[in-house]
């Protein structure tokens, strides 16, 4: 299939920023369901738009994933004299590849953009007790308080299925995903069609409430696979700008 020309992800750009109501769309050419140097243009255009939203004093409050370990890949050098550049980890550690942790993704990012950084040393989905203690842990109080007060905000968006299995979640939370048609996950929570949240994972990182108030919050999610997911995110969800590529846009915008 010929891919669009400029004017043409221009235009989608727009389309997507009225259907879903986010602030500014960002599309990359291609798909990264189907090639994975895609991932690395999401990568590349999420440094740049981390980069506009710079200002003298900078939290940057990144999660997980493979989208956002390509950013950390693409990530260079960012830090001007005026600036302070603080990356804080969102989320705690997973049992999922180290290379797409919160954590190693963070300490990346900020090494390559020349920045400090502070890390979440704690499990990402915490029982009730432990959850209490930590919470009360100094160390620990103090990334929260980083995370909560973050300038910016850079998450990914995965499909509700895909994030399930990849969590190890048990049969029962499978079926769930099933009977309340959860479609899209992001920062361990689940959302519906709807954009209502079916579920959320008991983490003391970054919480729904964060993702509000006077803070940049910048979505990377492509491939065509995922494009039901960013939908339903946005349905209720805070202003944001997406990084997004042709192939999630395209599926989109073809039911407007
Ligand atoms: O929450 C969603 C995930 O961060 C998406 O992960 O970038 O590997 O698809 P991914």
């Amino acid at each position: 299939k010929v891919m669009k020309d400029i004017s043409g992800l221009k235009d989608m750009e727009k389309k997507l920023e009225d259907v879903l109501g986010v602030s500014k769309a960002v599309v990359v050419s291609g798909d990264s369901d189907q090639y994975a140097l895609v991932k690395n243009e999401l990568g590349l255009a999420c440094v740049r738009e981390i980069e506009r939203c710079l200002g003298a004093k900078n939290i940057i409050a990144v999660t997980g994933g493979s989208t956002l370990a390509a950013a950390a890949e693409m990530m260079h050098p960012l830090k001007k004299a005026h600036q302070d550049l603080l990356f804080v980890s969102a989320r705690g550690g997973l049992g999922v590849k180290v290379e797409n942790q919160a954590n190693t993704i963070c300490a990346k990012m900020a090494e390559k953009a020349e920045g400090r950084y502070h890390l979440l040393h704690v499990p990402d989905q915490l029982s009730d007790e432990s959850y209490h203690s930590l919470i009360e842990e100094p160390s620990i109080h103090r990334v929260l308080q980083l995370v909560h007060g973050a300038t910016i905000v850079v998450h990914g968006i995965g499909s509700a299925k895909t994030m399930a299995i990849r969590r190890h979640s048990g049969e029962e939370f499978l079926k769930r995903v099933d009977t309340e048609h959860a479609v899209a996950e992001a920062f361990g929570y689940f959302f519906d069609r709807t954009g209502r949240v079916i579920h959320k994972v008991q983490t003391i990182g970054l919480q729904w409430e964060d993702l509000f108030g006077a803070r940049a919050v910048i979505a990377v999610a492509g491939g065509k696979s995922k494009a039901e997911a960013i939908e339903a995110y946005f349905k209720k969800g805070p202003d944001s700008v997406l990084i997004t590529d042709e192939g999630a846009a395209q599926e989109i915008l073809k039911n407007f």
